[in-house]
């Protein structure tokens, strides 16, 4: 259960603490996280804040708590068409190790879900690793279910095409792979 002692804060990218914060906590994230436990480049952490800063429909809450930050929900406004009405993917969500399981992770959510009904969002969504089974259960037991138009057109699956950089860009297409994955969001 969240409880007084943790705070839940709209990241401002003007603030140095943030922007300390942020690309720590995702670093962290990356190093912990089923599938890809390594570090982030460190091109990539420089820049970080700046691009969220760019992003005009990114989203970023940050957990306090004992005078640290120790967790975080990186998320993008979108909107649905089917519904004409925005929605919230979290895209990134963590809490540091030392600090699981007391509530920092519900606390997040409940926040994501406040911002996101305060905006008239029809929906939040999320992609989970199958085998990612704290995390499914955690947002299983906030309400996250299984994304299908209809059972019998099965689960939807998140696909990607990864691009390479800009500046190769002009040799050619991207570096052709695919991943395809089961999702549930
Ligand atoms: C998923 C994640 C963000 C959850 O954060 P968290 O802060 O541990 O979440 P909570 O504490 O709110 O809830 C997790 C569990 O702790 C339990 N809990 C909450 N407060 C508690 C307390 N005071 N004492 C003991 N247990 C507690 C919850 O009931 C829940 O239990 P359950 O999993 O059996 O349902 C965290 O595990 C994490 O960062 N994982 C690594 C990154 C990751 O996988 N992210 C998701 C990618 S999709």
């Amino acid at each position: 259960m969240p409880n007084d002692s943790i705070q839940i804060i709209e990241a401002d990218y003007r603030d140095e603490a943030h922007r300390e914060a942020i690309p720590y906590l995702l670093n962290a994230y990356a190093r912990d996280l089923l599938g890809f436990r390594k570090p982030l480049d460190d091109t990539v952490l420089q820049h970080l804040v700046s691009g969220l800063a760019q992003f005009p429909t990114a989203l970023v809450l940050l957990a306090r708590t004992e005078g640290r930050y120790v967790g975080m929900a990186i998320c993008f406004l979108g909107f649905s068409t089917f519904s004409a009405r925005p929605l919230i993917n979290i895209h990134d969500f963590m809490v540091l190790p030392d600090y699981q399981k007391r509530g920092i992770g519900n606390a997040l959510l409940q926040e994501v879900e406040r911002i996101a009904r305060e905006r008239g969002c029809c929906k939040i969504t999320l992609e989970v690793q199958m085998k990612n089974t704290a995390a499914r259960r955690i947002y299983q037991s906030f309400g996250f279910k299984a994304s299908f138009l209809d059972p019998e057109a099965g689960e939807q699956l998140s696909l990607t095409k990864t691009l390479s950089p800009p500046e190769d860009a002009a040799s050619g297409n991207g570096d052709g792979r695919g991943v395809i994955q089961p999702s549930e969001a």
